[in-house]
């Protein structure tokens, strides 16, 4: 996209950390701005910090899990603003992997693939035949390294499934011809409240009662807390997004040092050698 004045953003998981960030940045850029989420007060709170500047903005309740919801969203974004051109797949959660030793539950596997995954395919589904109708557009996922580095949890799972499909839309030929721009984010460790995604969990999907967390998963949540906290400003991310959209640059990365962690994967696989181990954020 050449410009972002006067057109319009929907993002996705918009009332906290990085889409959040996304939004005031669409809005700086003169965008109008639709927010969903599924966490009422923090939207509100969110939507009315970008009224504030004198931005136009508005909130819909979203649970992205629920394709009719993102229908719904899709609709109200165009009833307010009369077309999309720029939509962020944004909201995700991350589980909380292993309890007490034990693999991750089913239903841990339901939820995380619900929302990372179902959430991304959703706002395809519902967006895409619009974005292509009009034209001068961008669509971004968010993705995560962990779509990169191996591991046996529900969120690397939905990761990696989101940058293979934002990988191949980047070649869709109906996207290109419309030209509308994908981008697909992986950011490394960023500051935000993803470590506490446990607070939208739904009931059907709580961890079995009773289970007992292991020192070493006790460690394992400890660090991740502490790198989150250290990680980037959501803002800085939303920087660059907002230049990618720009640029049309479909790799939007963090941290450069973790992607050169990746090189001995890719060696690997190009020897056909067994993998090596490697650990996300080495
Ligand atoms: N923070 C990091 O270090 C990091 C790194 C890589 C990728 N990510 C990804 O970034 C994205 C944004 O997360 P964040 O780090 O800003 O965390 P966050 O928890 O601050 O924001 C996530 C938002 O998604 C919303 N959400 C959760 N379930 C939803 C649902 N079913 N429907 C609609 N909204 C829902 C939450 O309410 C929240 O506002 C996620 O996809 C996450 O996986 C985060």
């Amino acid at each position: 996209m050449e410009s972002l004045q006067g057109k319009t953003a929907v993002v996705t998981g918009a009332g906290s950390g990085m889409g959040r960030a996304f939004a005031e940045r669409f809005a700086r850029a003169g965008m109008n701005v639709v927010l969903a989420d599924v966490e009422a007060p923090k939207l509100d709170e969110a939507v009315a910090a970008i009224v504030a500047t004198g931005a136009e903005a508005i909130g819909v309740i979203t649970d992205v899990t629920d394709g009719a919801a993102v229908d719904r969203l899709r609709d109200a974004a165009i009833e307010r603003f009369g077309r999309v051109h720029v939509l962020c797949n944004n909201a995700g959660v991350a589980g909380t992997g292993p309890s007490g030793g034990k693999f991750v539950t089913e239903a841990e596997w339901r939820w995380v693939l619900d929302v990372n995954l179902w959430g991304v395919i959703h706002g395809h589904r519902a967006f895409l035949p619009h974005l292509v109708e009009h034209g001068d557009g961008h669509i971004v996922n968010t993705a995560s390294m962990a779509g990169h580095f191996p591991g046996h949890s529900a969120y690397t799972a939905s990761k990696w499934a989101v940058v293979g499909i934002t990988e191949g839309l980047f070649h869709d030929p109906q996207l290109r011809a419309a030209g509308v721009g994908v981008s697909c984010l992986c950011p490394g460790w960023v500051n935000t409240a993803i470590a506490d995604s446990a607070r939208n969990r739904p009931e059907w999907a709580a961890p079995t009662l009773g289970v007992e967390r292991t020192p070493m998963e006790e460690m394992m949540e400890a660090y991740v807390r502490d790198q989150l906290r250290s990680g980037m400003d959501p803002a800085a991310v939303a920087e660059l997004v907002h230049d990618a959209i720009l640029t049309n640059r479909f790799w939007v990365f963090t941290d450069m040092q973790m992607v050169e962690g990746l090189r001995p994967r890719f060696e690997a696989v190009l020897a056909a050698e067994n993998p090596p181990t490697m650990g996300f954020g080495d």
